[in-house]
């Protein structure tokens, strides 16, 4: 059994980006567990806040990290880069000095975008991120005109040279 951790970078309610996360295990191999963790209640990292004890939530994040044998993160491409909730997220998991659970992670890097950009640079730079903390991104994918390749109603992903991308990547951890 191969457990994942999915986070997405976009706080937004119909987001496209978790709209992707939620069609992923249609798309896993067979006996990999994919589960959302929901950062929308992440207070922003506060050094002050990292003590020996830490807000309950970052306590679950961490452990849900360290137990997971890899990361997904999808996220929206915020001016050319991640957004605020995605780094938000890697800081808390970078933590504590040098036994921050992310550390060394393998991962699987998500950008999507209705315009043309199609996340490219998002997907770019978080995995520039995830590599820089020791990582290794095992899979990548990104789509423009994510409006055109998800169902309106369902969370399916209706463009087969995208749902590829995400099983190539699934399929890598
Ligand atoms: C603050 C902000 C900055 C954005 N910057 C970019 C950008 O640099 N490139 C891009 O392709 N789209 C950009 N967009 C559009 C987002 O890709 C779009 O809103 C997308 O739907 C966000 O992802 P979500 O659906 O998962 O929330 C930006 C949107 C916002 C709100």
């Amino acid at each position: 059994m191969t457990t994942l951790i999915a986070f997405s970078g976009s706080l937004r309610a119909d987001s496209f980006n978790t709209r992707i996360l939620k069609a992923l295990p249609a798309l896993a191999p067979e006996g990999t567990n994919i589960a959302l963790f929901d950062i929308a209640e992440l207070p922003m990292y506060n050094q002050d806040l990292d003590a020996d004890t830490v807000p309950p939530i970052v306590e679950a994040l961490r452990a849900a990290i360290a137990e997971a044998d890899g990361v997904i993160i999808a996220g929206p491409e915020y001016s050319g880069s991640y957004s605020g909730a995605t780094k938000n997220l890697i800081d808390w998991a970078s933590r504590p000095f040098m036994k921050g659970p992310i550390i060394g992670k393998r991962s699987m890097v998500i950008g999507a975008t209705p315009g043309p950009g199609g996340g490219a640079r998002v997907v770019e730079a978080t995995s520039a991120l995830l590599t820089a903390l020791g990582g290794t991104v095992v899979g990548r994918a990104n789509a423009a005109a994510i409006h055109e390749k998800i169902s309106a109603d369902a969370h399916v992903i209706t463009d087969e040279e995208f749902a590829q991308q995400l099983r190539d990547g699934l399929a890598a951890f």
